[in-house]
């Protein structure tokens, strides 16, 4: 879920409702807003659907006010509904509350609410949160900041929240724990957003609250906060640097073909000041200040969610191969619970593009309180993860919007490559000739997408002849077999086909009973030294009259013989293939997506930004 607030003296309706749209990829089921109007009135609207639906169910309705808070939802508990839709209302009709978080212990104080003659009107977790702070507040006479500083102490869970109270017209009352926010803080006005993105355009100065932190906004008076022991907190205020331009489209019809084609340019980014391309040489800041702690480190592990997941299986592949460093890759939603073995001696990475997943966060959290030391690749600068961090490196791939991750995925990929050179140059793992022909090639990985980019056009004709299927095979070995998770993944995402990535190999152990002339089956095959060994897969699948489509090396033969289509990737190292060879995968899933009128930008039922665990 995305939360937004405003108080100052603009007008909030447009302001929180362009907010929503830039927090749409955090969740787009329900949406709603509350306003505190010129009228003295608290007006709640909400609606079924996204953003732009809330807007067509208000055309007739009082939008006026300069104080307002605003929520686009993700549900987790409860449908998508009008009436689960946040703000939600408590009941003597006081307070309006959105919220981002689950409440863990929400039965439980929902029966303590049943019992005081309380009635909860949807299935949210939330609404017993806003229902306890009304009971708090009108049992003990209290103003709305203690109440919720009193209430909070009984809540277990996750949450941002904000609240407006019929009673204090002049104020918004937040909080937060274990999820996102960020509170902007311009002149004489406030903002409230679960990212920067909303506030970005308005102000570049703001605070990120800590967790159990309550927070009160007051036109003409400074924020005040408190922890929940009634504590004054101060933070100091952060300058924040992001481009609004690169939140926008470009001229793309969807953010996620745009992120695609971004990729040689971002990818520079990301390099830049980094590989240096006329000594042939990578310096990573957070190599060079943590040097001891990570050469002396006897086990890496690798701890991630979703694509950042698979950038992960590769980076395990590439830091064993090369630098030599037993790794180890961890789904962080099973590590966090399975009571891992973990010691100072471990050196653990969170791979989050947003920074904010939960169970990544918490990954880590359990690893540091074991002693180990955190190493964070993030996108998103400021995230929660990349605070939580000893160290880290952010990939530098500029705001990702489209829920299915492109550039972030190979960004990532590109810092774990940067981190294994400059590991095994440190450790001498890697001769100097090999370091600078790997530094060489890593350098040239930009040029290359460009080429395959080119193809597109291509790629786009051979997608719709795809749209009937509804089961889809992907194999790869070595490097690519995380790619061909990869490309399932991509596709199962936007356009709903079922799809499974597979070692090549172990196809012959089970999906291979799937396969008939149906059935399109996707060959990661450059050439490399597992070429003959995925030809013979790929002779196998032929001679059960699958149809076949491979991701070949320019100019190859013998797979292009056996395939009914084909797509070329420039040759490159082997250990840099899965930045090439998952493009063109990107590319047939949003062609395909596309085709069958998918909405690629926001598929059903997914999140950008998973901030519940
Ligand atoms: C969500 C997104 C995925 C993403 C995963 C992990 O499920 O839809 O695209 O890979 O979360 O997100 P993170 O921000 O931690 O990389």
């Amino acid at each position: 879920c995305g939360i937004v607030g405003y108080i100052g003296s603009k007008d909030a309706y447009p302001l929180l409702i362009n907010g929503l749209k830039r927090l749409e990829y955090r969740g787009y089921d329900s949406a709603g807003i509350a306003l505190h109007s010129e009228s003295h009135e608290l007006n709640v609207y909400k609606s079924k659907g996204k953003v732009s639906a809330l807007e067509d169910s208000v055309a007739d309705k009082d939008i006026s006010g300069h104080i307002g808070i605003a929520h686009t939802r993700w549900a987790t508990h409860g449908e998508p509904s009008n009436l689960n839709a946040h703000p939600h209302y408590s009941q003597t009709e006081h307070l309006a509350l959105v919220h981002n978080g689950i409440i863990e212990n929400y039965r439980e104080l929902k029966d303590g609410l049943l019992q005081k003659g309380y009635t909860l009107r949807s299935d949210t977790d939330t609404e017993v949160l806003v229902q306890l702070i009304d009971y708090i507040q009108t049992t003990y006479k209290l103003r709305t900041f203690e109440a919720t500083q009193v209430a909070l102490k009984q809540v277990i869970g996750a949450y941002a929240i904000a609240i407006l109270s019929k009673d204090e017209p002049d104020r918004i009352i937040a909080a937060r724990k274990s999820s996102p926010m960020v509170i902007g803080v311009g002149d004489n006005e406030f903002y409230i957003a679960s990212d920067a993105s909303p506030i970005v355009e308005y102000t570049d100065k703001v605070i990120y609250p800590d967790d159990n932190e309550v927070i009160e906004l007051v036109v003409g008076q400074d924020i005040r906060i408190e922890n929940l022991n009634k504590e004054e907190i101060k933070h100091e205020l952060q300058k924040i640097t992001l481009d609004i331009g690169m939140i926008e489209k470009g001229g793309y019809p969807h953010f996620m073909i745009k992120e695609i084609f971004d990729q040689p340019r971002v990818l520079r980014d990301c390099m830049r000041g980094r590989v240096n391309k006329e000594v042939k040489e990578i310096l990573l800041s957070a190599v060079i200040d943590h040097k001891d702690k990570l050469l002396n480190a006897k086990r890496f592990i690798l701890t991630a969610c979703g694509t950042s997941w698979h950038a992960a299986l590769i980076g395990k592949q590439m830091l064993e191969s090369i630098a030599k460093i037993p790794v180890e890759v961890e789904y962080a939603s099973e590590f966090r619970y399975r009571d891992p073995v973990i010691t100072d001696q471990d050196v653990v990475f969170a791979i989050s593009q947003s920074g904010e997943t939960a169970d990544t966060l918490a990954a880590i959290e359990l690893a540091k309180s074991r002693g180990a030391y955190i190493y964070g690749i993030c996108n998103a600068i400021g995230s929660s993860i990349s605070r939580a961090s000893d160290t880290g490196t952010y990939i530098h791939v500029g705001p990702e919007i489209g829920v299915a991750s492109t550039k972030a995925f190979t960004g990532q990929v590109a810092v774990l490559a940067m981190l294994t050179l400059c590991l095994a140059k440190e450790k001498g793992t890697i001769t100097d000739e090999r370091y600078k022909y790997l530094v060489d090639q890593l350098a040239s990985v930009p040029d290359m997408i460009e080429k395959i980019l080119k193809t597109s056009g291509g790629i786009e004709k051979i997608a719709p002849t795809f749209t009937y299927a509804r089961n889809f095979i992907y194999l790869g070995r070595g490097f690519n077999y995380p790619v061909a998770l990869e490309g399932a993944l991509k596709l199962k995402e936007i356009s709903y086909i079922h799809a499974e990535g597979y070692p090549a190999a172990e196809m012959k152990h089970g999906p291979i009973a799937l396969v008939d002339e149906e059935m399109p089956v996707v060959f990661i095959a450059p050439h490399n030294s597992l070429y003959e060994k995925v030809l013979s897969n790929i002779q196998e699948v032929k001679a059960r009259k699958g149809r076949i489509l491979s991701i070949v090396s320019d100019g190859d033969k013998d797979v292009t013989a056996f395939s009914d289509y084909i797509i070329e990737v420039p040759h490159v190292d082997p250990i840099f293939e899965p930045l090439l060879t998952v493009v063109p995968l990107q590319l047939i899933s949003y062609y395909i997506a596309v085709a069958k009128g998918r909405e690629v930008d926001q598929p059903r039922n997914l999140a950008k930004s998973v901030t519940v665990e």
